[in-house]
């Protein structure tokens, strides 16, 4: 019997980059569903193309915009059957939007992926009018949304508090921030205490002098400062991570530096260790896991056991540390 596949977030998730809009997911390689006019989103257009894309995947077809993606899943025989006596209807609702067009930083970390990717880059559209345009037009779930920001530094986009409110305006609960804390924001203080919202910050280190190496700057101070307002200004979950980069902060020392910050600061939640993804999805070259990386991951653990503190792995980390070794993926052989 042929396969059968769907694409979740082709339906829900809506990816704003710096030189285009993608009705799809964030990191595959196929586009999905693409525009480039940012002057206008066509809604029918929009639905049309969905659908098409879907109906291919149902019939075990990898469009050629999907391929090389991971995204699509493939439909248990059992919902195939049960889909032929009462067929589910699609919902083309975006629950999920992220803002990543933006990539200009007033920082200048060493393992930036974003500098691989838009080096030359400027920021082509702003986003707050599409937004509104879509919430005109019925096509986000208002109370179902996920907002995500990504990008650069939210600090230097310059719509991000008018983004904010036109989010919280039409009751959006969930956030996802990913920043620096290098500079204080105080709308940040308005996302509430829920499972789903977070803001994450990527310190990596537990001194200025680190900081310095990681960051290029010395700001360790300020940001500690900052992170400490947010946590004594708002409710929300403040994830810290420890980004593990080689010959810089791949020791335990520092590790212990760290965690006795985010001990000290109080209320974070969680912390979470990442393996250098120039070691490991951005790189072409399989890659051992060294064993004091382990060590690394197990101190961390037990130290937040020891403090009552919630500790995770990403699912690609906790695979990593399984399997030993990183491949480079090879994905010609999932399209057909
Ligand atoms: C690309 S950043 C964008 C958001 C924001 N500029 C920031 O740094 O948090 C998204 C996430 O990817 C992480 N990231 C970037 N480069 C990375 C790398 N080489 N290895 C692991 N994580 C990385 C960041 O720490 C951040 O949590
Ligand atoms: S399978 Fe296609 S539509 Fe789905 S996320 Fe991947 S590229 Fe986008
Ligand atoms: S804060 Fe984010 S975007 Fe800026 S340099 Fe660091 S990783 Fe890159």
């Amino acid at each position: 019997m042929f396969k059968s596949y769907r694409c979740e977030k082709l339906n829900k998730t809506l990816h704003f980059l710096p030189d285009k809009i993608k009705f799809c997911c964030s990191c595959a390689e196929g586009p999905g569903v693409v525009i480039t006019d940012f002057s206008n989103i066509d809604k029918e257009e929009i639905i049309k193309e969905k659908k098409r894309i879907q109906k291919l995947l149902k019939r075990g077809i990898i469009p050629s915009v999907c391929k090389g993606c991971v995204d699509y899943k493939e439909i248990p025989l059992k919902e195939r059957v049960l889909n032929l006596f009462s067929p589910q209807k699609d919902d083309f609702l975006v629950k999920h939007i992220i803002v990543d067009h933006f990539k200009q930083c007033d920082c200048k970390c060493i393992y930036c992926s974003q500098e691989h990717i838009y080096q030359t880059k400027k920021q082509q559209y702003e986003v707050l009018p599409l937004v509104k345009q879509l919430y005109a037009s019925k096509m986000i779930d208002s109370y179902g949304l996920k907002a995500e920001f990504q990008g650069g530094s939210i600090s230097l986009l310059k719509e991000f508090d008018a983004l904010m409110e036109e989010f919280y305006n039409h009751g959006c609960i969930d956030f996802v921030v990913l920043m620096n804390a290098i500079k204080y924001m105080p709308i940040l203080e308005k996302i509430g205490c829920n499972e789903k919202s977070h803001i994450g910050i990527s310190l990596d280190c537990g001194c200025r002098e680190t900081f310095q190496k990681i960051k290029g700057l010395d700001l360790f101070d300020e940001t500690i400062e900052n992170i400490k307002k947010l946590r004594a200004n708002s409710n929300v979950h403040i994830e810290l991570k420890y980004i593990i980069i080689q010959g810089i902060n791949d020791n335990i020392e520092e590790l212990e530096k760290f965690l006795f910050v985010a001990r000290n600061i109080g209320g974070i939640e969680p912390i979470s260790l990442e393996i250098d993804y120039r070691n490991t999805i951005l790189s072409q070259f399989e890659f051992k896991i060294p064993a004091h990386y382990y060590e690394m991951f197990d101190f961390a653990e037990q130290f937040c056991k020891k403090h009552n503190i919630l500790f995770c792995k990403t699912p690609h980390t906790s695979n990593l540390l399984k399997n030993g070794i990183y491949k480079p993926i090879d994905c010609s052989d999932k399209s057909q």
